[in-house]
């Protein structure tokens, strides 16, 4: 796609007709935002008479046929403290639903707005991550174009400021416009079956990915999973067809100074899980290649962080298995060992999200100088039944990282509410026979008793986030009928990865 800006409307009207075929306007309900009606020069009345009667209620779009384009209005509703997540969700929806009205060359209208780089963000990163194509493997290619994803779709931004504004807002869209494509390789990769998805399938992603964007990529598999230690990661592998792959990506920016970070991302990569022989329900069952959602973000931030550019160093590792049923699977009290030495007493094979995590935290932690240390996993039923589907679970032992991770959240749509680490759940993973159990036994706080099993990992590291996306990862949203990949997290960490330079 080709993004480009110019400064008002009038550049438009005097090209040819089909160089802009659709001129997209949001419109807010509040009065002062809402005289855009005064850039439509030359229009006749009637056009006028259409714009005045819409009535900009949040998702109402309208469309209207003006001389040399057609104008398409999106409502947006009152504005609020929060507005970006509104004008994202509204353009991912208008997007993903109203197809038929968009155009291969469109133009935003920004020129009535107050905040016009908010605006070019949350737009352009809304359509690109809405034209998202859900039904890529079928067989109809009916079903397999956007007028937003062809390869003379263009973007054109009227900003009705200067040529040097005009500039930093286009910055800002492209970097909107990328993100937006990392969010989609995550969304693609959360939505592929596990049937495609194997984990050497990840391998080669990682590989390919590695090339493309010039990061270093190791990775570790069958017989050398073992020969490093990762008894956990290869204890969750037993009953599985393919070999475990425990990747490792790095991203260094382009120059360093004193106060570049490094990040240490951890995703839990489970390709498929059916809970091993501590089985699920088929119902619980079906969500479950889902279960790499926490890889899937890993994957796109470290995709954004190369095409953005992001001026801090990101270590990521994503260790990658199935959990099956084989002669060979790992069983409910057998005892385990892990990259950290600690021995684990397996109470149900269901909780194996911690143990791959486990290896991957405690071999980060091993390896790398961290700054900050993040997880991602879909780790457990209990963070949504506590909190639904509309926030991550956030445990972390440092509050300051907790409220700037919070603030990303509030800001980007991508929210988390934190749970508490307190050493009132130490006793919970407590075992007779080995160092701890991977389950607390209880019906109760199941969500803070996986991350304080994770704790025991870190190796105390004084700045790690854990991120239970499992009610976040795969949703109801505008792109299908049912749940699907949301690429959740990918813009959360980008966000704070600003935030963070922002501080100094
Ligand atoms: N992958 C699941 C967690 C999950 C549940 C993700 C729902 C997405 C939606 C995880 O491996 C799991 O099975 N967790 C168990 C833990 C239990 C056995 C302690 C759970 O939450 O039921
Ligand atoms: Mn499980
Ligand atoms: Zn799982």
């Amino acid at each position: 796609m080709k993004l480009s800006a110019i400064e008002s409307l009038k550049a438009l009207t005097t090209q040819k007709k089909q160089d802009a075929q659709l001129v997209i306007v949001p419109v807010w309900e509040d009065k002062e935002l809402a005289h855009f009606a005064g850039h439509f020069e030359n229009q006749s009345e009637n056009f006028h008479e259409a714009l005045a009667d819409f009535d900009p209620k949040p998702g109402a779009v309208q469309l209207i046929y003006g001389n040399h384009f057609r104008v398409l209005l999106i409502g947006l509703g009152k504005t609020s403290s929060a507005i970006f997540p509104v004008i994202l969700k509204t353009f991912r929806q208008v997007a993903a639903q109203q197809k038929a009205l968009l155009k291969p060359q469109a133009a935003i209208m920004l020129s009535h707005l107050t905040d016009k780089e908010l605006h070019a963000n949350a737009v352009v990163n809304g359509l690109v991550c809405g034209s998202y194509l859900i039904g890529t493997w079928k067989k109809d290619a009916e079903d397999n174009t956007h007028p937003l994803d062809q390869e003379n779709s263009e973007l054109l931004l009227i900003t009705g400021e200067s040529e040097e504004k005009s500039v930093q807002i286009l910055e800002t869209a492209t970097r909107a416009y990328r993100i937006a494509l990392a969010q989609k390789q995550a969304m693609h990769l959360v939505n592929a079956p596990s049937n495609i998805k194997t984990p050497p399938f990840l391998s080669e992603t990682a590989r390919s990915w590695g090339e493309n964007y010039g990061q270093k990529v190791t990775i570790l598999s069958g017989k050398e999973i073992e020969e490093t230690g990762l008894h956990a990661l290869a204890a969750v592998n037993r009953g599985s067809e393919y070999e475990a792959q425990f990747i490792v990506m790095e991203y260094e920016p382009e120059s360093t100074t004193d106060a570049t970070k490094t990040i240490g991302l951890v995703g839990k990569g489970i390709t498929f899980d059916t809970g091993g022989l501590s089985i699920k329900t088929s119902a619980g069952m079906y969500f479950m290649k889902s279960d790499m959602g926490g890889a899937a973000a890993v994957f796109g931030l470290m995709e954004a962080a190369a095409s953005l550019s992001l001026p801090h160093r990101l270590i990521a590792v994503i260790p990658v298995t199935d959990n099956l049923i084989d002669a060979r699977s790992f069983k409910p009290s057998d005892i385990i060992s892990s990259y950290s030495g600690k021995t684990i007493e397996i109470m149900d094979t269901d909780a194996e999200g911690r143990l791959i995590l486990a290896d991957g935290l405690s071999w980060i932690t091993d390896h790398h100088k961290l700054d900050y240390l993040f997880d991602f996993a879909t780790l457990t039923g209990a963070t949504v039944r506590a909190i639904g589907y509309a926030a991550a679970g956030m445990f972390t032992n440092c509050d300051d990282t907790a409220n700037l991770v919070y603030e990303a959240g509030l800001q980007t749509g991508e929210k988390v509410w934190r749970f508490p680490l307190w050493s009132d759940y130490d006793a919970d993973l407590h075992s007779d026979v080995a160092d701890l159990r991977n389950l607390s036994g209880k019906p109760i706080a199941g969500g803070i008793s996986a991350a304080k099993f994770l704790e025991q990992f870190v190796r105390e590291h004084p700045k790690w986030v854990h991120l239970d996306i499992a009610g976040v990862a795969f949703g109801d949203n505008e792109l299908g009928k049912h749940k699907n990949g949301t690429g959740y997290g990918v813009r959360l960490m980008i966000e704070f990865l600003e935030r963070l330079e922002n501080l100094k």
